[in-house]
């Protein structure tokens, strides 16, 4: 299918999210989940130009595994429980960092990243597939508008 990578810089935040939802609904359907994380990854990451924008996947019970992303290279791997990816997996919560510098247990990839937003994604049996990561390299970029965004975007590996 040819598809333009929607550029929603600029468009109030909740306007931008609806056009990349919409675009998404359609892109996945029929997709595995790895191809559903590049494609997802690729149309966040493009749609805002933030630093970074993946998947980090449950390769064993604890820990994350880098899986597909947009950016500079991540980390290999996170334990549950460290880092913000951690955290919202081992707490299976999204969690909002504001500004990273003031999170004690932030792992630190990309020395430009300043906030960052990590929602936990649940497959159908409601367990951590993995986390979706996004990082900015502004304080204070991520907002309820943004979680509630991703957390319907990443229902679909529910499915
Ligand atoms: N900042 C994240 C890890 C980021 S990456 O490796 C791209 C964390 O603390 O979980």
């Amino acid at each position: 299918m040819a598809e333009t990578t929607l550029d929603v810089l600029g468009m109030p935040k909740a306007e931008a999210w609806g056009q990349l939802e919409a675009q998404l609904g359609a892109l996945l359907e029929g997709l595995d989940d790895i191809a559903a994380m590049a494609t997802i990854s690729c149309v966040v990451h493009h749609g805002f130009g933030h630093l970074w924008t993946g998947f980090y996947r449950t390769v064993e019970p604890g820990l994350l595994r880098v899986g597909p992303y947009q950016g500079i290279l991540g980390c290999s791997e996170i334990a549950f429980g460290k880092g913000v990816c951690g955290t919202a997996a081992a707490e299976r919560r999204t969690v909002i960092v504001p500004d990273v510098s003031r999170f004690a247990n932030h792992i630190t990839c990309d020395s430009r990243a300043r906030s960052e937003i990590v929602v936990p994604v649940y497959d159908a049996a409601d367990r951590v597939l993995g986390v979706f990561d996004v990082d900015s390299a502004t304080l204070d970029t991520f907002d309820a508008v943004d979680a509630a965004a991703i957390e319907r975007i990443v229902r679909w590996f529910r499915r």
